[in-house]
């Protein structure tokens, strides 16, 4: 059955290209650490679906955490300022992890995310990305697992959000500020 696509979203990678696409990075993780366990930290709210995706796909035992993180308010642009909202569960001594985002931006949260991680001791830190926008990179980011790069747009769907909408989308579309928001 064909998803909705609202008015104002322009439809850009399709549910099929994102599933083919996390796949790959999952079998490259499981590749990249057989014979050992992986935790996910999945950064709430925007990596929930590619989190869970992401998961599903990879063959090893794996364990999941979450932490909440607000950088952005209700507006398209970063504000620098990143917020936990949330903590990990568990401590993560010793564990190889892998830091699951939607989207690196400016890469200032995932810079702090990083400083913030290896305070508590894990024996690694991997960086697993959706997406990329290169143009509005503030903070050099080493991303090890990257989904897509995509120009300097403003996307939503599968997990991304524009004012806490448009996150149940099953595709990434670009947000088109010239057509009126449907209800
Ligand atoms: P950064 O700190 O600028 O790299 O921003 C990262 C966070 O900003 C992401 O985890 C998203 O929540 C949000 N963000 C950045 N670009 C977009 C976008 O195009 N659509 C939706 N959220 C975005
Ligand atoms: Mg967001």
């Amino acid at each position: 059955m064909p998803a909705f696509t609202p008015p104002e979203v322009r439809p850009l990678i399709s549910a099929e290209r994102i599933a083919a696409r996390v796949n790959e990075l999952a079998a490259q993780i499981t590749r990249d650490y057989a014979g050992r366990s992986v935790v996910l930290l999945s950064v709430l709210k925007g990596s929930f679906v590619f989190a869970a995706d992401l998961a599903r796909a990879i063959d090893l035992p794996i364990r999941m955490e979450f932490l909440g993180v607000r950088s952005y308010g209700d507006d398209t642009k970063s504000s620098g300022v990143v917020q936990i909202t949330q903590d990990l569960t568990r401590p993560v001594t010793g564990d190889d992890l892998v830091i699951v985002e939607d989207i690196i931006d400016t890469g200032l949260t995932i810079s702090y995310l990083r400083e913030q991680l290896k305070g508590r001791n894990p024996a690694s830190v991997k960086v697993a990305a959706l997406l990329h926008k290169p143009a509005r990179i503030q903070r050099e980011v080493e991303i090890d697992y990257l989904g897509f790069t995509i120009d300097d747009v403003f996307v939503v769907g599968y997990g991304l959000d524009y004012a806490e909408r448009y996150r149940n989308l099953p595709y990434l579309g670009v947000l088109d500020p010239s057509q009126p928001a449907s209800k």
